[in-house]
């Protein structure tokens, strides 16, 4: 990836710190696009060094007026852009009776919008170069039914099929589309993230939860992954045991939502009890 130039959003903590790690020490030259400027740019000054440039900029991805200024700042000083992940992501875990419509805008505009504005953004200066690699980020709730993170999972199954249908539409300008379909990776997404929170599963029960999972080390998620975007995999599923799950999927729908439910069964022994959220009324 020597001399290559990659924008990654929400590149400052996690997942995107990691995959930011890695680029850099493959000799990428990249942007760190995130919603928390401090974070980023100390983590920029933690990688720079004589042969490597890493840059920070803030960006709100919800924003696609910010989205196409971030883009056109790194394309003035980078040159162009071979690598856009769109990673910048959110969890409102809890049961949808504990949603409100706030709750719903707030997911969708961060993890599927913010994917969107990415691509609109970018997509068009790789058709003109007839080159470049679009990564974004989903998760296994993208790719089998999650109980308690509906909003979460409903996003994630969007930014799936949404990175199939453009891989196929791509291929005939040269650019490659993936799509990440991690696991459970132990960043601060475990919990909602800065940005994100949970409606009906407190933080401690939700950690009780992720551990069960056995999460993964962020680095060692990323490397991985990068791996499998260098071999131009379509759906990346990090770690591999998942697989079975999304098998599982395929092979029987049925029996998937059986595995749910017990997963939600074991939700709400371990939730402390909330009274479900007042239903919100209609506007106008
Ligand atoms: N950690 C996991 O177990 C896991 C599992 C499946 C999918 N994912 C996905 O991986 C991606 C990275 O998450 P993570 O686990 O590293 O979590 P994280 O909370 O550590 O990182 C998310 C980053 O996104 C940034 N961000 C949030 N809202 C933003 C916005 N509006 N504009 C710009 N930046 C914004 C945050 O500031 C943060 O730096 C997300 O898309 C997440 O849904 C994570």
């Amino acid at each position: 990836m020597t001399g290559k130039v990659a924008f990654v959003t929400g590149g400052a903590s996690g997942i995107g710190a990691s995959l930011v790690t890695k680029l850099v020490e493959r000799g990428a030259e990249v942007w760190i696009a995130d919603r928390q400027l401090g974070p980023a740019q100390e983590l920029a000054q933690r990688l720079a060094n004589p042969g490597a440039a890493v840059h920070a900029v803030e960006l709100d991805v919800r924003s696609y007026p910010d989205f196409e200024r971030a883009v056109a700042t790194a394309i003035e000083q980078s040159g162009r852009i071979d690598y856009l992940f769109n990673n910048a992501g959110i969890g409102i875990g809890g049961e949808i009776d504990s949603f409100t419509v706030d709750d719903w805008n707030d997911i969708i505009d961060v993890n599927l919008r913010g994917v969107v504005h990415g691509i609109q953004a970018v997509y068009p200066t790789m058709i003109s170069r007839r080159s470049g690699h679009i990564v974004n980020t989903a998760s296994m709730a993208g790719l089998v039914t999650m109980t308690a993170q509906a909003g979460y999972s409903a996003t994630k199954h969007a930014v799936v099929a949404l990175s199939k249908t453009l891989r196929l539409e791509a291929e005939r300008y040269g650019i490659r589309v993936s799509v990440l379909c991690p696991g459970v990776v132990r960043t601060p997404i475990l919990t909602g993230g800065r940005y994100g929170r949970n409606t009906s599963v407190s933080d401690e029960d939700l950690l009780k939860l992720g551990e069960a999972l056995r999460p993964m080390d962020p680095d060692d998620f990323a490397e991985r992954s990068l791996r499998a975007v260098l071999r131009n995999e379509a759906i990346i599923v990090v770690p591999r045991w998942w697989k079975a799950l999304w098998y599982l999927e395929r092979l029987s729908p049925a029996l998937s939502m059986a595995a749910a439910k017990v997963a939600l069964k074991r939700t709400r022994e371990v939730q402390t009890p909330r009274p479900p959220a007042t239903p919100t009324p209609p506007s106008g």
